[in-house]
């Protein structure tokens, strides 16, 4: 059968795939998290498989939750929820957003109080000396001023005193990171104009950090999430699903990395050096040897092929263009990455129960000026896997990225698709 894209509107108008959407609500709020798809999205395969199973209260499982769109809008919505993620720091994000209510506001704001009131406000940071992170000699450039990395330093501190860390941990981290001297943009930290005039100190991010634990503290009244299971894995998917029970899983909604060479571990490096998750950059390798192979920002030495024809033959024809590429190990990952996938295909098809769904979001890519219709591929995949697919629907273009080398490849229309399946 030949598996082709479709536009269809209600998927486009219902599914967002970016996270803009979720900034405004509540919970979904405290962490802006880029690379995350819309709740919508979400909503929209809860209803879908909720009809179609004839079951209101489905078990919902995201083997690459990120900041935990997935968890949380299941548990918003009555259902039960699993996630695994790989990254410490995206691991803690998405579990702290999902953590029930268990206090009368009272006790948030005593101990939010009591944190405010400690001295001293400033202490020093090994960061000071470590890398980019600060002004030392050699440094032109620095991703925080030494005010404000000793401010975190002190707020941390007198957070792990308190019962309730986690909120108040997520609050300052998204602080310090608004008080950096430069922003995420796709792949890169890029420093924000005038950043040197800019001069953040310990005084606005206890200003920004005591404005997020205050919506936090709203956000729990609003939204206090009692009731569902939750189980959170921080580690490989590629591992952590041989730890589900067979048949235990209604609906599988994932957006796994894309073939883009996007290493989360690398753009997420200033929070996992903060939140202490990593001390040098061997742990930070450690990491990275974990994420699936979507990227060559680190040497697996591997020769894994896919038992997709499909996708080993799009990985030749890249390979035979290989003095276009800008890293020779391309051709490499793409076959590592449909290999990744075909286990993560069969691993979930393993864990759900008959007539449960599986919906993913992903985006095309293109090497050496050829396209490489991951999801269209991916959804052939998952049909070899056992699943059934239902459809292939475009949710949009994308720019072409920084994988392209010259005018000609730009020419390569990108998309982003959301495949359904069922079992
Ligand atoms: C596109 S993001 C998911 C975003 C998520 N849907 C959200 O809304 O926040 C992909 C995630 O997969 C994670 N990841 C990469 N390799 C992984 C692996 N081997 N096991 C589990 N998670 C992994 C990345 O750290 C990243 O957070």
């Amino acid at each position: 059968m030949q598996i082709e894209a479709s536009w269809d509107h209600s998927y486009t108008d219902d599914c967002t795939p970016n996270f803009s959407t979720n900034m405004g609500l509540p919970r979904h709020r405290w962490y802006e998290f880029k690379e995350g798809f819309g709740h919508t999205l979400v909503e929209r395969a809860i209803n879908e498989t909720s009809l179609s199973m004839g079951k209101e209260h489905l078990t919902i499982l995201d083997p690459f939750s990120g900041s935990g769109t997935t968890p949380l809008t299941a548990l918003q919505n009555g259902c039960g929820a699993i996630a695994i993620e790989v990254n410490p720091f995206m691991s803690f994000v998405g579990r702290t957003k999902c953590i029930e209510k268990a206090h009368s506001a009272k006790i948030y704001i005593s101990e939010l109080e009591w944190i405010l009131s400690q001295k001293p406000v400033e202490i020093e940071s090994k960061l000071e000396d470590y890398s980019t992170f600060c002004s030392k000699d050699g440094n032109t450039k620095w991703l925080f001023n030494r005010s404000v990395l000793r401010g975190f330093e002190a707020l941390y501190k007198h957070i792990l005193n308190t019962a309730h860390r986690d909120f108040f941990l997520l609050a300052l981290y998204s602080a310090v990171m608004e008080c950096s001297n430069a922003r995420k943009d796709g792949k890169c930290l890029r420093y924000k104009k005038n950043w040197d005039l800019l001069a953040f100190s310990s005084k606005e991010l206890r200003e920004i950090f005591h404005k997020n634990c205050q919506t936090i503290i709203s956000d729990l009244d609003d939204s206090p999430l009692n009731n569902g299971e939750r189980i959170f894995y921080e580690g490989d998917a590629r591992e952590k699903l041989g730890l589900l029970k067979n048949n235990s899983v209604d609906l599988v909604v994932f957006s796994p990395p894309y073939l883009n060479s996007f290493d989360y571990s690398d753009v997420y490096r200033p929070e996992l050096f903060l939140g202490k998750y990593v001390n040098d950059n061997s742990e930070l390798r450690r990491i990275r040897g974990k994420t699936l192979r979507s990227h060559v920002q680190y040497k697996w030495m591997t020769s894994d092929k896919p038992q997709s024809t499909w996708a080993k033959n799009i990985a030749a024809q890249v390979s035979d263009n290989s003095d276009k590429l800008w890293d020779k190990g391309i051709p490499q990952m793409i076959n590592a990455y449909f290999c990744d996938m075909e286990k993560i295909f069969s691993e979930t098809y393993k864990v759900s129960s008959k007539g449960a769904q599986i919906w993913f979001v992903v985006g095309t890519s293109s090497y050496a000026g050829i396209e490489i219709p991951v999801d269209l591929i991916l959804a052939d995949i998952a049909t070899k896997q056992g699943w059934s697919l239902i459809g292939v629907n475009a949710l949009r273009k994308l720019r072409t990225s920084s994988q392209c080398i010259n005018d000609d490849i730009r020419k390569v229309r990108l998309r982003e698709s959301l495949v359904m399946c069922h079992k």
